[in-house]
Parts: C-alpha cells; structure tokens; sequence
C-alpha cells in the first residue's frame, strides 16, 4: 500500500495492475490523498481498520488471492461495510450487464478502461459533489443544459431517468430514447451530451422524419460538388460537422430503409462516405436516437431493421408519461412559469391551488410539452378560470367552490365535502378504467357499479381515454429494461 499527499479528499483506489493506479495516483495526487491497494484483502484490512475514505476507485476484475470473491461479491461486500462511500467501478468494456449489475449493486459510477485524465476527474468531482447528501426522491433538482432548457425533476422515476443518463454518458455507447411525445426525450439526450466527455463538443438534433430521404441524406452525410443538380459546392453533413460530439437522431422511427443500412456502417466503424464520393470519411461520433413509435411493432413489420436496433441499442432509458409522475407537475408547472416568464420578459403569473389542483388531475396526454404551452397560454391569457375549464375532469366552478371561503373566511365544509367526494370517485373511475384499458364493463364490474351508472359519470366527469400508450412504455425496473427491448 502506498499513501501519498496532505490533508483533502481521500480517494482510495484498488487495482490489480501497479501501472494503473500509478496512473490514477498521478492524476489525482495534487488535489487529493490517493491510497492505493493491488489486491482487495489489502483493501479489506484498511477498511476494516483505518478512517473510510471519502471515495472508491475498484477495478472489475479481482486479483488472484481473491479468487473466490468476484467484482460484485466484493463491491456487496464493501458496500455492506461502509454504506456511505461512494464506490466508482473501473470497468475493462461498455458490456451493459457489467455496469447494470454494478450500477443496482450501488455503484456510483462506471469508468470505462481505458480511461484517460477528464474520465477520472468528472467521476472524481460528481461523486465528492453529490455524496454525503444523499438526495431525497422528492428532493427538487435542476439542472441548466442550455440558455432555454433545463432537466428540472422530483420523483423517483426522474431520479431513476437522471442516474441513467449519468451512467450512460460516460459509457459512451449510443442510446436508445424511448417515450410518448412531449416527456422529455430530447431533454435527456442532451442531458447525456452535458453529463459526458463530449460536453465541450457540438450537440446536433435531426429529425429523421421531418424531410424527404434525399434530402435527409445530405443533411446527414453531406455530398460533393455535382452529386445532384444544384450541388454547386460540397458540403459536408452533421455527422461531419459533429465529429467528436454527440448527434440526436430524432424520430428514429422513420429513417427511410436506405439510410437505415447507411447509418448502421457509421455504427459499426463511424465511416460513411458523402454523397457522389468514393472514398469514405471516418468520424467519431455519440449517437442517441429517440423515439415515440412502437420500434418492436416497427421491427415486426420490418420498416425497421433489426440490426440497427440493436447496434442503436446500446442502452435504453425510457421517458415515463407525466400521467405516472404527477408528484412533478407542481414543481414543473412552477419552473415552466418562471421559464416562459423569463421568455416574455414579463412577471411570473401566481398558481392559485385551485389551479394547481385542476393541472394535477388532468392526464396530459401531450405530457410535458402540453403542460409547458398550457402554463403559456395562462401568462398570455391571465385568465385562470378559463384554463381550468379547459383542464378539469370536473366542473371549473366545483374546483372554486372547493376553494372559496366564507366570510368569515372557514372554508364551506359541505361543499368541500362534496367535492372531494366527487373528486375522489372521478379519479378512482379514471383509474379503474385505465387498468381495464378503457373496457367499461370490466371497470363497471369493478367498481361494482351497473354499466349505465358508469357511462353516466364518465359524461358527469367528462373522462376520456388517454392515447394508446405504446406497449413497449411499461413500468418496469428500469435497469431490467436497459438489457433489451
Ligand atoms: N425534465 C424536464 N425538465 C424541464 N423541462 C422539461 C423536462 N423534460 C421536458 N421538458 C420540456 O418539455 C418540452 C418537451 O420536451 P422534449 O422536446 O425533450 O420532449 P420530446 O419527448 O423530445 O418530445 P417529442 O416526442 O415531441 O419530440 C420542452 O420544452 C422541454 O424543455
Ligand atoms: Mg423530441
């Protein structure tokens, strides 16, 4: 064991090979004391018996004195002996099972070998910067990735997406982003962009379904002069101009099937070649392709090529619907007032609770897109009751009678009684027949109610289907999901 440096940060780092925590030692020495261990009994016993460091640095793969003890035994096994500190995995390939199992284990983060000094250092400095405060699942945070647009989230599902996007970026494989339209898929995308070693480099979007094959084409791989009439002078494409960044491929979907064997080559050894060339040009390029259609629907009907999907693949994080988050929709509806105020330089408008309360109930089926331009159609209109009876399940004047006040300023308990009861039984209906995917009779039979009465509180209510969620949108463990669609 060797120790090195003053009294700051201590970083303990475990690997087999003496060059490589040489390497990770030289790195961090000047602004940290580095401990370093070749095997994990060695560490074991200084855990055991000496201060917790304030961070972890552990290769994958085990020494042979601890043959019997494999990565994720030992990382149990540290984690179970001290909770709090943080543990970063040093990882030999991007092989998903590896950093989906580290990651559920409780790692904090994944370094992929080999690694060079801005690896270490952004993983170093998020990990000092987030631990000893764990954040809380309701905990509000905000991140700014660009003048207009920040990833804002206060839920466990978000914190879930956020420690995805965290891990991925730094993996460097493409990523698949699935949701329904409107839940944030570019947000995440650029979240990836700002949390990985690209950072400093272009952030490009194209929508794959927003222009002709041809045209798509060039935009994407650029061309030579005389290519097609009118291609007076070469100009090279995004994957060009975005060489060392990241490019968005939105709407992946509806990539024409010629560029879909186009794009895989660029996958597979990032060359392509432009349009009218022969010779190919090499890039290096993240791609992060989004969508919102059924892509194994679209597999199945082979509009989409298998292949590619797998290769785009590389990890999966699934946007939930603003429907399964509703604990955000205050804070969101809050940030999205002050976002647009900022916009219109003009002053934040108050959410009175009984807005609030109408925005929380409504099931956004345009998800947080519909709830940005309805909190903008309210700073425009200032007209709170109108909003309401555009969003409310139940009458706009229910919500206000909710609210009102005597004079003598208690609210009026009758009314208030009555409405929460209209409240609840609404929301138990809407529930009942989103479980029974909209089928009345089966939400009738369980609400235990006749089918007539039912039809009649579905009109009282003014409830409607929300669209048909995709079936790839499942809630399911969203690591578990990362394996694969
Ligand atoms: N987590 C978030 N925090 C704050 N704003 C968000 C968040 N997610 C999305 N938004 C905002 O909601 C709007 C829609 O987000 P975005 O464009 O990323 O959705 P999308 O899934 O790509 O939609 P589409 O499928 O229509 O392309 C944008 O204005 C974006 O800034
Ligand atoms: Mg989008």
């Amino acid at each position: 064991m060797k120790t090195q440096g003053k009294e700051c940060p201590h970083i303990a780092a475990l690997d087999a090979d003496p060059a490589v925590l040489e390497y990770i030692r030289r790195i961090l020495a000047d602004r940290f004391r580095v401990t370093t261990f070749t095997s994990a009994l060695e560490l074991n016993r200084s855990l055991s018996d000496s201060p917790t460091p304030d961070l972890l640095l552990m290769d994958w793969h085990v020494t042979e004195d601890d043959a019997e003890e494999n990565a994720l035994g030992l990382l149990a096994k540290t984690r179970a002996l001290k909770s709090s500190l943080p543990i970063v995995m040093l990882a030999c390939s991007a092989e998903l099972k590896e950093v989906v199992a580290a990651t559920r284990m409780g790692a904090a983060d994944v370094i992929l070998k080999p690694f060079n000094k801005t690896d270490i250092d952004l993983a170093v400095e998020q990990c000092l910067k987030t631990s000893g405060k764990p954040k809380s699942d309701d905990e509000v945070t905000e991140i700014p990735l660009d003048e207009n647009t920040f990833f804002v989230r206060s839920s466990k599902r978000m914190r879930e997406i956020e420690s995805q996007c965290t891990l991925v970026a730094r993996a460097d494989i493409p990523v698949l982003i699935l949701g329904e339209s409107g839940t944030g898929k570019e947000v995440a995308a650029l979240l990836i962009h700002k949390m990985s070693a690209r950072s400093q480099r272009g952030f490009l979007k194209v929508n794959c379904a927003a222009m002709p094959a041809d045209l798509l084409e060039s935009e994407l791989f650029g061309y030579e002069q005389g290519a097609f009439t009118g291609a007076v002078k070469s100009k090279p494409g995004k994957f060009e101009i975005c060489n060392n960044g990241t490019i968005l491929l939105d709407e992946i979907g509806e990539l024409p099937p010629a560029l879909q064997a186009k794009l895989l080559q660029v996958l597979q050894d990032g060359s392509f070649s432009r349009l009218g060339s022969r010779t190919s040009v090499k890039v290096d390029v993240r791609v992060i392709a989004a969508t919102n259609i059924d892509i194994k629907a679209a597999i199945a009907k082979k509009t989409f090529r298998e292949d590619l999907f797998y290769r785009l693949n590389g990890f999966t994080v699934r946007m939930p619907p603003l429907r399964d988050r509703t604990e955000e929709i205050p804070v969101l509806s809050q940030h999205f007032m002050r976002k647009v105020a900022a916009k219109y330089e003009c002053d934040p408008l108050p959410i009175s609770p009984a807005l609030m309360q109408a925005l929380t109930l409504y099931s956004w089926p345009g998800n947080l897109r519909e709830l940005e331009n309805t909190i903008k159609r309210y700073l425009v209109l200032g007209n709170e009751q109108a909003i309401m009876d555009e969003l409310s399940p139940l009458k706009s004047t229910e919500f206000a009678a909710l609210h009102s006040e005597q004079p003598n300023g208690r609210a009026n308990l009758k009314k208030l009684v009555r409405n929460l009861k209209g409240n609840a039984e609404a929301v138990a209906i809407a529930q009942s027949l989103e479980d029974k995917g909209w089928n009345r009779k089966a939400a009738a039979n369980d609400l235990q109610i006749s089918y007539k009465a039912l039809l009649y509180k579905i009109k009282q209510y003014n409830l409607t289907p929300p669209r048909k969620r995709p079936d790839w949108i499942e809630p399911a463990s969203s690591f578990d999901q990362a394996q694969g669609v």
